[in-house]
């Protein structure tokens, strides 16, 4: 089942086109990986499907339903939410806590946003640190509890955007195993990764965004072999 539809989205920054004429679908229970080059439009795309920016013209359409006029409020209800690329957790206040802030987005009762909290950390294998200020995590901790924090809303489409950047090997073999468990638990992902082994890796799908325009979509291995990509990345032959 097709869960996400983007239809046509461009974003423009006064002169500049972050996304230009971008279409895709995200089928149910998928993991599709987002690459391209510093600068291509990937993190704009993430903004524009979760109501963090208003695309200048487009859609995005999720279970058959427009919502590309809803706040993200409104759209994390309905079950998309994103994490930041640059991961700032309330300093003051425990893993827990900063956990919980997701969660009442589903429930008023503190008791129930601390047992949903609690259930998304250990998802993500932090639960040992629930109680400890967020400014003493280190950053393979700080990226876990950016996705606890998306968790704790209990989406459908989690919108994951460089959660393995700074992170040293083990942490990275580490944050793969756990985004299959989160798959394998229902949830379907978009993710934005540089490190090419680790997306090649975990995707089932590949999208390519050079200077705003999708320029290739398709397997890891076709992906990994096409001349556009190629030259996206290193430059044409001369
Ligand atoms: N709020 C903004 N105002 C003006 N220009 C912006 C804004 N946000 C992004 N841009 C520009 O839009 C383009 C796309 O940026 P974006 O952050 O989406 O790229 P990206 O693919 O996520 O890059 P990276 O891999 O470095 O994170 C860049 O040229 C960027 O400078
Ligand atoms: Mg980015």
């Amino acid at each position: 089942m097709t869960l996400l539809r983007v239809e046509h989205l461009t974003k423009q920054f006064g002169g500049l086109k972050a996304l230009d004429d971008v279409s895709f679908e995200l089928e149910q229970g998928s993991i599709l990986g987002l690459i391209g080059p510093n600068g291509a439009g990937k993190t704009t795309l993430f903004h524009c499907i979760n109501g963090t920016l208003r695309a200048t013209s487009g859609k995005v359409i999720w279970k058959e339903k427009d919502i590309t006029s809803l706040k993200s409020f409104q759209i994390a209800r309905r079950g998309i939410v994103r994490s930041y690329q640059v991961v700032q957790p309330f300093q003051g206040m425990t893993t827990l806590q900063n956990a919980m802030v997701g969660a009442f987005c589903k429930t008023n009762h503190y008791q129930e946003a601390e047992s949903i909290a609690l259930e998304a950390l250990k998802k993500v294998r932090l639960d040992h640190k629930s109680d400890v200020a967020a400014r003493y995590l280190n950053l393979g901790e700080r990226k876990k509890l950016e996705i606890a924090k998306a968790l704790s809303t209990q989406p459908e489409l989690l919108l994951l955007d460089e959660v393995m950047a700074g992170l040293n090997t083990r942490e990275v073999l580490e944050m793969l195993e756990i985004i299959r468990s989160l798959r394998a638990n229902g949830i379907t992902i978009l993710l934005i990764e540089h490190i090419m082994e680790a997306i090649m890796n975990i995707s089932d799908y590949i999208m390519v965004l050079s200077f705003g325009k999708k320029i290739a979509e398709g397997s890891p291995q076709s992906i990994s072999q096409n001349p556009q990509v190629i030259e996206a990345y290193f430059g044409a032959e001369e």
